[in-house]
């Protein structure tokens, strides 16, 4: 009876999502639009914990020392060598949208492929990024190639 209940509910609750996202018109379908959403939201709380420290609430970096993330030509141009950089760290001298950088990102190997998946849906999909989909087999395969 009970698990009878729980079902209808869930039923209800997927619907719902989907008259929400149907306005958008792209060729996605309903089950990968609610991924994406939740992608977007988990990717915002690990953004938060592992990201915000250096690279800021908004993506908008701090001064000469951390680059931005919003509007970042580099990370849209080098997303693979991005989640390399996030997974392993990344050093040397790095240009982003015209600036200089160099000072040692510290990699952060706990981090798991769902986890890089999230975090990378969400800053390349935000602050005015829009980039699409991140999943975990592309991390996978990205992080196949970058090595440990
Ligand atoms: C301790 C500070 C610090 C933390 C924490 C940090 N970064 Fe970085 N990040 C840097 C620095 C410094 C660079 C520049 C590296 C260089 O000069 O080679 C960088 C570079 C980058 C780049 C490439 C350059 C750009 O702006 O597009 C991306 C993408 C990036 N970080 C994403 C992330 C993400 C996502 C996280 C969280 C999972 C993260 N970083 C956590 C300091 C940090």
């Amino acid at each position: 009876m009970k698990s009878k209940l729980i079902f209808i509910l869930a039923l209800a609750c997927a619907c719902t999502g989907k008259t929400n996202n149907s306005e958008s018109g792209e060729e996605t379908t309903h089950s990968e639009d609610v991924k994406m959403e939740q992608y977007l939201v988990e990717g915002q709380k690990l953004y938060g914990i592992h990201c915000a420290n250096c690279h800021q609430v908004k993506g908008e970096g701090l001064a000469q020392l951390f680059p931005p993330l919003a509007k970042s030509d580099y990370l849209l141009q080098n997303v693979d060598a991005s989640i390399c950089g996030v997974k392993n760290g990344m050093s040397g001298e790095i240009t982003v949208n015209g600036t200089t950088y160099n000072q040692p990102m510290p990699g952060i190997p706990q981090l798991t492929n769902l986890e890089l998946a999230e975090i990378f849906t969400y800053v390349t999909n935000s602050w005015g990024n829009n980039n699409g989909m991140i999943t975990t087999e592309r991390v996978e395969a990205t992080l196949k190639e970058c090595g440990e």
